[in-house]
């Protein structure tokens, strides 16, 4: 990786300052970047029901919030300001965004969320706000202007259909060009106002509520349990409410209840599949008349193989998880999966003979194809 991306700190040394601590403003960051797509892509991607995408806009003091998908001739007919559109997952659909996610690998996959694309015209911006997590926002095309604050009072405008801040106090501010880069802590005020007809370029991150874990981790308990016993009572006595639950009842079934265990191998079975679902928007297109093992493993060996740009792929131990789906590493296969997993593609020399019947069900899946990235 070049310097230029954390301007000239190591990643160590970002992550060691800067990662959840403190905003860091890159210039030229990726130099010569105008954005992983022009805005008339960026449209198109808008008017995809498969997308998810938004309308911010402000008049008369007032914010409006629409959702998408947009076609291209409501896009056509906004003002010339106060306005932008935001695109959610568009590393999902150009590779370029994708490759650009990809550039902040020393932040675990695990961690990586993805790339939102925003449009806007001049004065056009989603007003003060904070995000629950990391992220950098990269300028594409155009000036934005950003101000930010470390203020702790974090009350939102009740009016507004989106997460306005009540009170905005800037401390700092900085004009973004084209390639710069500002990073941001979670829970930082900011807010970004184009200067020009600009794109911002958000690679954000992940990181669940204790609760979101707990909620995920017990529906992966609750469909893999299976509890000796049932509900018995041979010494039950007269009591003297019928409608009362008992307190013999209630001690049984705590019994019952504390036999619910789980070890760290299932915690980490949980977190694989938690952690590689696909987004609920996602669905991934299988191959309408897919090849054969043999006309599939001529294809790989001769042009190796990319995973979808939706495939989350992440391994642990012996175990590789794709789209919330397990899989046990064949004998002989960890380390073209590990590699596979890291940098998404397999040159054909690396596809190894045991690889290949899993290859082939994820190919079936949708979730890779043959060929070189693309
Ligand atoms: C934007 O790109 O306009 C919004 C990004 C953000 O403030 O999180
Ligand atoms: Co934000």
């Amino acid at each position: 990786m070049g310097l230029d991306l954390l301007g000239g700190l190591a990643p160590r040394e970002f992550l060691a300052r800067h990662w959840q601590k403190r905003p860091l403003v890159v210039r030229g960051a990726v130099p010569g970047f105008r954005g992983a797509a022009t805005p008339r892509e960026l449209f198109a991607i808008a008017g995809r029901d498969d997308a998810e995408s938004r309308l911010v806009s402000r008049s008369r003091g007032r914010w409006h919030l629409r959702h998408g998908p947009f076609a291209a001739r409501t896009l056509a007919a906004m003002p010339r300001r106060g306005w932008t559109l935001l695109v959610q997952g568009v590393n999902e659909f150009l590779p370029a965004a994708d490759a650009l996610m990809r550039r902040f690998a020393f932040v675990p996959y695990a961690r990586l969320d993805d790339v939102m694309a925003s449009y806007a015209v001049p004065g056009g911006g989603v007003g003060p706000h904070f995000d629950s997590y990391d992220v950098f926002l990269l300028q594409g095309l155009g000036r934005r202007r950003w101000r930010i604050g470390a203020q702790r009072d974090r009350t939102l405008d009740p009016r507004a259909p989106l997460r306005v801040l009540a009170r905005f106090r800037p401390e700092a501010e900085w004009i973004l060009e084209p390639g710069d880069m500002l990073y941001l802590p979670p829970r930082y005020a900011h807010e970004g106002v184009a200067l020009d007809e600009c794109t911002t370029w958000s690679i954000g991150f992940r990181a669940p509520s204790a609760t979101e874990y707990a909620r995920g981790f017990l529906g992966f308990l609750a469909d893999r349990l299976d509890l000796a016993g049932r509900y018995a009572d041979p010494d039950l006595a007269p009591q003297h409410h019928p409608a009362e639950i008992g307190s013999a009842m209630v001690e049984r079934v705590a019994a019952m209840l504390a036999g619910v265990r789980w070890r760290r191998a299932d915690i980490e079975a949980f977190l694989g599949e938690f952690l590689s679902e696909p987004k609920p928007r996602v669905v991934f297109d299988p191959p309408r008349s897919p090849l054969g093992p043999a006309r599939f493993a001529a294809a790989v060996r001769r042009r190796g193989v990319r995973l979808d740009l939706r495939t989350i792929m992440l391994f642990r131990g012996a175990h590789v998880y794709v789209n919330g789906e397990r899989a046990p590493m064949p004998r002989g296969t960890r380390h073209a999966l590990v590699a596979l997993a890291d940098r998404r593609a397999l040159a054909p020399a690396e596809v190894d003979t045991p690889l290949l019947p899993l290859l082939h069900v994820w190919y079936r899946a949708g979730y890779l194809h043959p060929g070189p990235p693309a």
